[in-house]
């Protein structure tokens, strides 16, 4: 009897421990690309350069970036062309758009579609500029992160894409002024 109240306070405790590894699994997906979510843990917390809104898939983008890469913005870089420094993040958030309830001719961001970002790690990445690039899908139902992509093969979009801003060292994104 008591061995048998041990076996079950012992699977109960595996039970919760495994539910914590669950809700915290999301950082440790990794792109095909090496890099793990982890790479930009924090990123709630870190400076918006600017906002882009796509016409043709009706989303907002968010892009924001870590000191490196504000404080190298805040330099002119990379309009003055200079390129950013190692340890540069930045980081896209996608948005979905609803109407404020309150104010039905203003949209506000509605459900986070995807979280991507490039690092820029010269060692690693010598093959795409420097950068390495990442992207997680976020998956409304469950609350979770998927890996997009299956191999490196479909991450070199990215780079190609990124390619028609060679001269701003790869990055779209100019950053917004505020006063
Ligand atoms: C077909 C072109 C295209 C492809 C493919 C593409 N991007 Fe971009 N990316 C853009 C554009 C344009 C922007 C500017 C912001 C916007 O319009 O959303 C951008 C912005 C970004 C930014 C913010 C920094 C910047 O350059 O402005 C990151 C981070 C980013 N993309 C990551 C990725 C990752 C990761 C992939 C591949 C999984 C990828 N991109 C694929 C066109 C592309």
């Amino acid at each position: 009897m008591k061995m048998a109240l041990e076996i079950l306070k012992l699977s109960i405790f595996v039970i919760l421990l495994s539910a914590v590894a669950v809700f915290a699994s999301d950082w440790e997906l990794k792109a095909p690309t090496g890099l793990k979510f982890e790479t930009i843990k924090g990123y709630e917390n870190w400076y918006v350069v600017a906002t882009h809104y796509r016409r043709d898939k009706n989303e907002l983008r968010l892009i924001i970036g870590n000191d490196i890469a504000v404080k190298a913005y805040r330099e002119g870089i990379p309009l003055n062309g200079k390129k950013f420094p190692e340890g540069t993040i930045l980081v896209k958030i996608g948005y979905s758009l609803k109407k404020n309830p309150d104010f039905s001719v203003s949209f506000e961001p509605d459900v986070i579609q995807r979280v991507e970002f490039m690092i820029k790690d010269s060692k690693r990445f010598s093959d795409t500029g420097n950068w390495g690039f990442a992207r997680f899908v976020y998956d409304k139902r469950s609350g979770h992160y998927k890996v997009w992509g299956k191999s490196k093969r479909d991450y070199i979009q990215c780079y190609s894409c990124h390619k028609i801003v060679k001269r701003k060292d790869f990055v779209f994104t100019d950053y917004v002024k505020r006063r």
